[in-house]
Order: C-alpha cells, then structure tokens, then sequence
C-alpha cells in the first residue's frame, strides 16, 4: 500500500513570487499562502502587490510586499535581501512578472521593443534566478525550488510573436541549464509553460481575438490562473523534488501538436455539458 500524500511539506517555506499583483502571480501566492508558506509578494504596482499580501494575510496566511521592477537588477536583489532580512531565510522563488506584446511581423517590432521586453521577460528573470539560487543555497534549504513563469511560446513558436516567443524560449533554456546545475545539490530549477490563461495580459484585446484564443486550444476555452498555481504548489513540495529541468505546459493540449478534422464514430459517449466545459478548478481559490 502506498503512503498519502499531500502539500504539508511547503509549510513554512519562504518563497518569493514576482508579478503576484495579478494575473498567474497573484493566483501562485494565494495557493503558497494558503497553504502556509511565507509569501513575499513582489510587483510593480504598488496597490495590486500590497493587495495580494494582505489578502493572505487576511486568510490567516504570512504574506509581505515589496515593490520591485524586476526590469532593475538592484531591485531584484534589495527584493532577495528583504526576503532574507523580513523570514531569515528563502527556499524558493518564482519568477513570474513577464509582459506580452504583440501581435505584428517581426520587420515591425522596433529596437526599443526588444529592449522593453527583454529587459523584463528575460534579465529580469535571470536576475530573480541568479540573487535567488544565491540566497537559497546560504539558507542551506531542504527544499529549494525555483520556478520560472514560460509559456507554450517557449515551446512552439506564436506567429506575430517573435520578440515573446524569443525571450520564453530562453527563459527555458536558462531553466534547463540551472537546473544542470543545481540537480547534485538539491535546488529543482523547472518552467511552467501556460497557454491562453484568463488575466490582464490580454489587456483590451477585442473579443474577436479571445473567441480565437478559446477555439484555437484543443480543450476549447482560456485555462484560469489557478491551474498554473496548482502546478506551481506541487513543484514547491517535496513530491516534486525528482522533477527538476522540466517545462511544463499547463495549455488545454494546445503545444501538443496540430489541430485536425476528425469525427467520432460514437459521439454519444462524450457529454454535451463536458465539451469545452470550463476547469472544474476555477473559483476554487
Ligand atoms: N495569461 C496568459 O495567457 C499567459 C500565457 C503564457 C505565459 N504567461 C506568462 O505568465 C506571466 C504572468 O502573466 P499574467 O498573464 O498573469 O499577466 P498579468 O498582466 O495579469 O500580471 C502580470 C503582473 O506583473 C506585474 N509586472 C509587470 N511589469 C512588471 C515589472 N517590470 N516588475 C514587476 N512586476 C511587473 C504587473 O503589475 C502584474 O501584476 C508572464 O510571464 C506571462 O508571460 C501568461
């Protein structure tokens, strides 16, 4: 007979998210606080980042804030500092603040595109790797993890999406190479790789482009920010601690492969109410 199993080992970890003011962030801290781990919740907005932590807080959690622009080195690792100072010590981190851009052939994209997007979605995560996996070794944790926040454009490239899709694909590499690294030392480095998630990242896109987004993923609808969590709660857990180097989609099959016609012989046996149902986990947080 098998053991149970569960989270439990989480608790008390001191972990870092940045970006928790929205979005997958914030759904990543709600889950870490909720299950009892020191939660520093890292933004650029200062009225979403203190939100997430005192939501937490609220919930019985422990939860911090302190505003980073995880575009700035020197604010990454003032942020790792006040980590260390506020829990004495960091077990993980999460580096999750990225911004989408898009939608235009590359020719069109200018110089200072490359610059914004870069500046966040890729230094600022090697930053938060470099200033975390530092601080988590001197805590000499059982238990390090760093996860960083892909997407499947890491894994398959996106029309329109040259510049993200250049900078997820590097934010895998960098994840895969640490983890060579860390693996004989116990720290897992692994990439969740979200499809079209319900969040702010889309900002005004017209519903036009959303109705595409759902039809273009096979499971037929946007995922919710609380399935990435999921996934990010078991790789702070130490069920996960063999999984290390892994980019993980969490997509509805849309980085599976392509789309095709086919009809079912037995259409009966699938519900109607299943088809292109919601996650049953949405709301759930
Ligand atoms: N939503 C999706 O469909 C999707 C798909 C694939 C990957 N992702 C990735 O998930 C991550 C989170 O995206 P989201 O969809 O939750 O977006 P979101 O816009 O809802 O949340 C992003 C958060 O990051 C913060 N942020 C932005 N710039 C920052 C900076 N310079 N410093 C610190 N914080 C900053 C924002 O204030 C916001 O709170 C990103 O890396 C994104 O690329 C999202």
């Amino acid at each position: 007979m098998g053991e149970m199993m569960n989270f439990n080992s989480v608790q008390g970890k001191a972990v870092i998210v940045t970006g928790a003011g929205s979005g997958i962030g914030n759904a990543i801290a709600g889950v870490y606080g909720a299950h009892g781990m020191k939660v520093v919740c890292a933004d650029r907005d200062s009225e979403r980042g203190q939100a997430a932590a005192d939501g937490i807080c609220a919930n019985g959690g422990e939860a911090v804030f302190v505003q980073t622009d995880c575009r700035s080195a020197d604010d990454i690792r003032r942020l790792v500092e006040t980590a260390v100072e506020r829990f004495g010590r960091l077990d993980g981190i999460v580096n999750n603040a990225g911004i989408g851009m898009g939608g235009t052939p590359l020719h069109e994209y200018g110089m200072e595109d490359y610059d914004k997007i870069f500046d966040l979605n890729s230094k600022g995560v090697f930053a938060g790797m470099k200033y975390g996996a530092e601080a988590i070794f001197k805590s000499h944790s059982h238990g390090g993890f760093i996860i960083n926040v892909a997407s499947v454009a890491g894994l398959v490239p996106q029309k329109g999406q040259a510049l993200y899709t250049a900078t997820k694909y590097g934010v895998i590499g960098m994840t895969k190479a640490a983890a060579l690294d860390y693996a004989m030392y116990g720290v897992t480095v692994n990439a969740i790789c979200p499809g079209y998630t319900k969040t702010s990242i889309f900002g005004n896109a017209p519903q036009q482009a959303m109705d595409f987004f759902a039809q273009d993923c096979p499971a037929g609808h946007l995922g919710d920010p609380a399935e990435c969590a999921a996934l990010a709660l078991f790789l702070a857990s130490d069920l996960a601690r063999y999984i290390t180097g892994a980019a993980i989609p969490v997509d509805g099959a849309l980085s599976a492969g392509h789309q095709n016609v086919s009809s079912w012989k037995h259409p009966e046996l699938v519900s109607v109410e299943n088809m292109g149902a919601d996650s049953t986990i949405a709301g759930t947080h």
